[in-house]
């Protein structure tokens, strides 16, 4: 058994208040590698945001959760000798399918997990996530459960439609559930393609989609539910188009990518809720990256030169998402 706290990380009540009551919201990337890690900590450390790393099952299958965790452990020391006296890392399971997984990350020195009971039944989301909650909490890890479905397709959370989340039901489920933070379903769903075309109106000028609107009254709704108590937004990448047409002029084929515009995750940031997630938009940052040094340098084999450029590609990234969208620049001096 390790704790949280011997690893200099923190779970996320206290970010949360703070960011309920300030009006902003703590990013939530994704991490697989080590560039990953490193521009995510360096874009942190630069800005002093608060920050959740988050650990998929698809994470933990590619790069092996003991590897992860170490990462994460490190992750603390770097920030530190980056100059960030003071860093607020959270480590994260995202997307957590079984009480046994989110028992193993709470011994393991995980301080939150997510228990995503959204495809089960009502009562047993409600059974599963307090079941969770009962033995995390025992060590003062937060947990986060979800209700409602978003569409789009993971590696192991697959969903056609999505189900908006029915505010009538957030004050039973958080009451009954224990829940730290809810993450809800408002129109965000996972992947680079969140609306089909048809979804979409387009942009006469750009001939570009241009996505329907996040379902701001169901948020109003449950906000107005659950005063105060911290929602979440997965799906939240906005496939920035600079990236897609990068990666299309070399050599990708990425048609009618889309994601969610940067001011309604502006609004968003400003309401309860208070995590985004964002994975998508690192993995094209990365990618556009990549391409681009090969298509110029074919001769190039070294992939520190391709993985470089990639990692400061992200870094800028992270840091327009915590200045320009979230707001949660120097929220962690
Ligand atoms: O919510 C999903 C994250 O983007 C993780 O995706 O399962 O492909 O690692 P993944
Ligand atoms: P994106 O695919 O929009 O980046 O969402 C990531 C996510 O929700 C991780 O849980
Ligand atoms: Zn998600």
């Amino acid at each position: 058994m390790v704790n949280y706290k011997d690893l200099g990380l923190v779970n996320t009540r206290e970010m949360f208040a703070k960011a309920v009551d300030g009006g902003y919201a703590i990013p939530a990337f994704n991490f697989n590698n080590m560039e990953q890690l490193q521009a995510i900590i360096k874009a942190c450390a630069e800005t002093k945001s608060p920050v959740i790393l988050q650990v998929s099952s698809g994470a933990r299958k590619y790069a092996n959760q003991t590897l992860l965790r170490y990462m994460a452990e490190g992750a603390v020391q770097y920030a530190k000798e980056l100059g960030w006296e003071h860093p607020q890392i959270c480590l994260h399971l995202d997307h957590g399918d079984t009480f046994e997984l989110c028992k193993s990350c709470v011994d393991f020195g995980f301080s939150s997990v997510m228990i995503d009971g959204s495809s089960l039944p009502y009562e047993e989301n409600i059974a599963l996530t307090k079941r969770v909650v009962e033995y995390a909490h025992q060590y003062d890890v937060t947990v986060e459960a979800e209700l409602g479905v978003l569409a789009g397709v993971e590696d192991d959370v697959v969903a056609e439609e999505s189900h908006y989340t029915k505010p009538e039901e957030v004050i039973d489920f958080a009451t009954r559930s224990g829940c730290d933070s809810l993450a809800i379903s408002i129109g965000t769903s996972h992947g680079a393609y969140k609306f089909k075309p048809e979804q979409c109106t387009r942009d006469p000028q750009t001939g570009r989609l241009v996505p329907p609107p996040l379902a701001f009254d169901v948020l109003a709704e449950i906000e107005k539910k659950l005063p105060g108590f911290p929602i979440v937004l997965h799906g939240s990448s906005s496939v920035p188009q600079e990236y897609v047409d990068i990666i299309n002029a070399n050599g990708g084929n990425m048609p009618d990518a889309v994601g969610v515009p940067e001011d309604q995750l502006r609004k968003a940031a400003k309401s309860a809720v208070c995590k985004i997630n964002i994975d998508s938009d690192s993995r094209l940052a990365f990618t556009a990256a990549v391409r681009k040094v090969l298509a110029e340098k074919p001769g190039e084999f070294d992939p520190r030169k391709y993985c470089g450029p990639a990692r400061d590609e992200m870094v800028k990234l992270y840091k327009h998402k915590i200045i320009e969208v979230l707001g949660s620049d120097g929220k962690a001096e």
